[in-house]
């Protein structure tokens, strides 16, 4: 099996740690951080143009409020999603997706898209967000890792963009995992830290998917983790845990 993964740490929605989660400053912190892939939320705006935002409402991460889901673009586009997060980032907009893969080409970034779909939305996220990411990414780079805690979502990915990687997000092993790999045709399993031990881990790989963990900040956790077979882990801090990389 080819890794999805370019590198064993993930900058988690960037580097979330270091600037405002999902904006581009924070993408642009997890590159100068030294990491080679990065994880953002995707989610659609009231008339379905897919964004990098993390929650269903604009209130924990930007001085908006209410549901992105009934948030036209241009208003999303008028908040600061960085004055939340510290004097520095005052004025950080909401990126639209095209904007992020921009950033992140410009970056050298590998992407991990994680479908975030506001409740009853999951199949047209899905379908917007590939519908912007597969003209734009260049060809020659590696493919996008299509992630989401939707089975729907996955599913459109598999329908819509079949050449590129899926990984189904678990916050434990549900029951019949095996059987949504099939179907769903995984490359890997994303598992909240929580639920990922060695015999969790030791299951998956045996079946031949590849197992991320997240969130890890510990870089003692994740040298664990790495040893017990996993193949990355998404951080906040990606320069921390890129230490630990033997
Ligand atoms: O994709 C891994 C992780 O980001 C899933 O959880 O809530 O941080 O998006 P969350
Ligand atoms: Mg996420």
């Amino acid at each position: 099996m080819n890794s999805p993964y370019p590198s064993p740490v993930i900058g988690h929605r960037g580097a979330c740690a270091d600037a405002p989660e999902n904006t581009l400053a924070s993408l642009r912190a997890a590159a100068r951080a030294g990491a080679q892939m990065v994880e953002v939320d995707v989610k659609l705006t009231a008339e379905g143009r897919p964004v990098l935002f993390h929650d269903d409402l604009l209130d924990r991460t930007s001085d908006g409020e209410g549901p992105v889901a009934e948030t036209l673009l241009d208003e999303l586009g008028a908040l600061d999603a960085g004055s939340w997060f510290g004097p520095d980032f005052v004025g950080e907009a909401i990126p639209t997706l095209e904007e992020a893969l921009e950033t992140l080409i410009d970056n050298d970034l590998t992407v991990n898209l994680e479908i975030k779909p506001c409740p009853g939305r999951e199949e047209e996220t899905a379908r917007a967000a590939l519908a912007v990411a597969q003209p734009q990414w260049p060809s020659d780079r590696p493919a996008p890792l299509i992630s989401s805690f939707s089975r729907a979502c996955l599913s459109v990915a598999r329908d819509q963009a079949p050449e590129w990687p899926r990984a189904m997000i678990c916050d434990s092993l549900p029951e019949d995992w095996r059987e949504v790999a099939a179907i769903l045709r995984l490359t890997a399993i994303h598992l909240a830290d929580s639920a990922a031990s060695p015999a969790s881990v030791a299951e998956v790989t045996k079946a031949g998917l590849a197992v991320a963990v997240y969130t890890v900040n510990d870089p003692q956790r994740a040298t664990f983790l790495w040893a017990a077979g996993v193949a990355a882990v998404f951080s906040d801090r990606p320069a921390v845990i890129l230490g630990a990389v033997q």
